[in-house]
């Protein structure tokens, strides 16, 4: 690096500063790129407590200068100065290993792509055996009424039906009519209401969603869970109509070898109500660690729409102004049934944990891609 005299300055005019000081830019400019990486050499030249170029400059230009031209001159020499350390400091002067030539065959970065969740392949699943048979989806808040959720489904009041459903309430609803309170909705069963609110029979809907519930997590719980519940209105549905359905359902879902049974059971909203059971899909039936061995396993709950359903249904309609014949329970019957779409994951894949299914663990996501 050369190191020419600093040239006096004959006058201190701005003219005379910016060329003065764009010639040094430039020399800086040079340097740099004749440093060739050697950063030391380029701080030394520059910045050198006793020799260094900027040394100079001061002495030179800044010590002799007269009172009144001090200023820009500093203004100046700061902005020179920043000029230095801003080349110091950019990444190529930074030490570490210098880059290759650049190597075009080496692999390139790939990007996994994405796929669909097993809870929400589950649901299509599901929803899709329901859409070959003519149903349309429904869907609903998650956020829901006392109404919707459980006043409509003939759970009164303090009911103790309503125990069998740990809710998780939104605070600081004391003010509002007990309907009209809001919870976190614990079935899509209120879906059914909103959606005999809204449409004429006959309806043929399945309503795939999420679901909540104060129940602590352990590998078969979890206070945030899938459902998908169907419901299905008409003026002549039977039990024959709900049991064909359900029959056929599972075949589709596990395979054609699977048989169906129903056992007695209670739901407010249906009766009457039952629980479904497939045989095991493991050891057909034979019993296994899987189905405890009892052949069975159990998948979901059903049954036939209470005619307070309807009443409820029709009442509603007449404070809303709507049409309150259509579902008069004289005139309509239905069924309904619902199932949980974590417990069908589970037993589709083999799975043991329901927390792997919200744990975002790639290792486990993977082996659904
Ligand atoms: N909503 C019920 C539950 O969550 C399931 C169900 C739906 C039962 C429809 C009967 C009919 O437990």
């Amino acid at each position: 690096m050369m190191n020419e005299a600093i040239p006096h300055l004959t006058d201190y005019s701005d003219a005379t500063l910016d060329h003065a000081f764009a010639t040094l830019e430039a020399e800086v400019r040079e340097s740099a790129a004749a440093a060739a990486g050697d950063v030391e050499g380029f701080r030394l030249h520059w910045l050198g407590r006793k020799q260094g170029r900027l040394k100079l400059v001061s002495e030179v230009w800044l010590k002799l200068a007269p009172a009144d031209a001090r200023r820009a001159l500093g203004m100046r020499f700061n902005q020179l100065k920043q000029g230095i350390e801003a080349v110091l400091e950019a990444p190529a002067a930074q030490s570490g290993p210098k880059l290759a030539a650049l190597d075009v065959t080496l692999p390139g970065i790939a990007r996994v792509a994405g796929i669909a969740h097993p809870l929400v392949t589950t649901m299509q699943r599901v929803v899709e055996v329901f859409h070959q048979l003519g149903y349309s989806t429904a869907l609903g808040p998650e956020v829901e009424t006392d109404f919707h959720n459980f006043e409509a489904l003939n759970f009164p009041p303090n009911h103790p039906a309503r125990d069998t459903q740990d809710t998780l309430q939104v605070a600081a609803q004391g003010a509002k009519a007990e309907r009209d309170r809001l919870l976190m909705r614990t079935h899509t069963s209120p879906v059914q209401i909103r959606t005999m609110l809204e449409q004429a029979p006959p309806l043929r809907i399945v309503i795939p969603g999420k679901v909540h519930r104060n129940d602590a997590a352990d590998a078969t719980h979890s206070p945030i869970f899938h459902q998908v519940e169907g419901l299905c209105v008409g003026p002549d549905i039977t039990f024959s109509d709900l049991k064909g359905t359900l029959d056929h359902a599972m075949r589709s879902l596990f395979g054609a070898g699977v048989t169906t049974r129903f056992f007695p059971s209670f739901f407010p909203f249906t009766e009457p109500s039952a629980d479904v059971q497939i045989s095991c899909i493991f050891c057909s039936g034979n019993g296994c660690r899987k189905c405890k061995y009892s052949g069975w396993i159990e998948l979901l709950g059903c049954g036939m729409v209470d005619p307070a359903v309807f009443a409820a249904v029709t009442a509603e309609r007449r404070r809303l102004g709507l049409d309150d014949t259509l579902y008069d329970p004289a005139r309509v019957s239905g069924f309904a049934f619902g199932m949980g779409v974590e417990r069908i994951a589970m037993i589709l894949h083999g799975v043991s944990d329901i927390g792997l299914f919200y744990s975002g663990d790639v290792r486990f996501l993977e082996q659904f891609a």
